[in-house]
């Protein structure tokens, strides 16, 4: 029996032809004409100034925050239910993640909870929008310009997502994307910075390659990374780019039919589908089980293994992670309801290139355990 993947990306545009123009002409490096272009285009979908191509989402994260110069002795607010990379972006550069739990419903930080989190040392808050809906960001933007603090937007797996008919990506002083292959728009490794901030603009660009200098390469001011994007990840990613329209209704059609499919289900939490300021995406198609469900996520992800049906688990709270409590940070901290989404929730196949007949197979595989 073949597993059904959890995600299989559609490379069926012009990723070949373009990767091809990479190999004729030579140009394979991060110099290549497909990184520029891709950053305009990525940087006009969302109605920005600048985009900045990095080699994946996570270290354009800390680019974000080594551009903002957070460093010892600031705060950065962000949600607990999220990957690694926010927090350790901020970790790594000597600054202290502040979370605020989850909203029951939408699985986004819960926006009430940021107001109280706010200290003299919080220089930022770090926005996530998780799973296919956006944070709720009027309560946010209030909050920063009321308080004079930075957004770092972290619309790694948003593209193609809008909150009240703006596009995700273009709520942050800087936003990042992220084009690993379970996303909207891959380039098999990849990420971005946007801005419409020149100088934080040129700052992502040094921080990228090594604060190389224009005069003088080899004399360096500052300390930054090599984070660049080759040619040919980005030669995908103007491929993939084309076609983020019909990525986005191909998985809201996904979600269409998980959600008639597993309607009147017992036990179990569907994605929310909408709410007045967007509509999901489906990024991923989520389950939360209830409480009263006697198996937890684990043991429903190994029942559906032996099915041949391929799953994720949620994200695990930052304030659990072992290596957070090792270093001191969050002890004590409870956060109910991302400990609760990471015990219940798991994430069934959704990839692009998902037929009917796997879904189909994902339905009966999920009703054999509920039912
Ligand atoms: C919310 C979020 N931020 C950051 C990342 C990191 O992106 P990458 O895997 O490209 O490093 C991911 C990855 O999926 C993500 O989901």
């Amino acid at each position: 029996m073949s597993t059904v993947p959890v995600n299989e990306p559609l490379l069926n545009g012009n990723e070949k032809r373009y990767l091809a123009e990479c190999i004729d002409t030579g140009w394979i490096s991060s110099e290549g004409p497909f990184v520029s272009r891709f950053e305009a285009q990525m940087a006009a979908r969302a109605g920005r100034a600048f985009g900045i191509a990095v080699c994946n989402g996570s270290f354009a994260l800390d680019a974000a925050v080594a551009a903002l110069r957070i460093g010892p002795g600031d705060e950065v607010i962000m949600p607990a239910f999220t990957i690694i990379s926010c927090a350790a972006a901020v970790v790594r550069a000597g600054a202290v993640p502040v979370l605020v739990d989850s909203d029951p419903l939408t699985w986004c930080m819960d926006v009430g909870q940021i107001e109280a989190k706010i200290t003299a040392r919080t220089r930022a808050i770090m926005v996530v929008h998780i799973y296919g809906l956006p944070v709720d960001m009027a309560a946010v933007l209030a909050l920063a310009q009321a308080h004079g603090l930075q957004i770092i937007e972290d619309a790694a797996e948003a593209h193609g997502l809008n909150y009240q008919d703006q596009p995700c990506g273009s709520f942050g002083n800087l936003s990042t994307f992220s084009f690993y292959p379970n996303k909207h728009v891959t380039t098999g490794e990849g990420g971005m910075l946007l801005t419409d901030d020149p100088g934080l603009a040129e700052r992502c660009r040094a921080l990228r390659n090594l604060f190389f200098q224009p005069e003088r390469r080899f004399v360096h001011d500052e300390l930054g990374w090599n984070l660049r994007m080759s040619n040919l990840q980005a030669a995908v990613g103007v491929a993939q780019l084309e076609r983020l329209d019909e990525a986005v209704l191909r998985k809201r059609r996904m979600g269409q039919r998980y959600n008639e499919a597993f309607r009147g289900l017992p036990g179990v939490q569907l994605p929310c589908q909408r709410r007045s300021y967007a509509e999901n995406i489906y990024w991923v198609y989520g389950l939360v089980l209830d409480a009263a469900v006697p198996v937890d996520a684990a043991d429903f992800m190994r029942q559906l293994g032996e099915q041949g049906i391929g799953t994720r688990p949620f994200f695990w709270p930052l304030h659990q992670q072992p290596v957070f409590k090792g270093m001191g940070l969050f002890r004590d901290e409870r956060y109910p309801v991302a400990e609760r989404l990471a015990r219940r929730g798991c994430y069934l196949p959704s990839g692009l290139a998902l037929t009917d007949a796997q879904m189909d197979r994902v339905v009966t595989a999920v009703r054999s355990i509920l039912e």
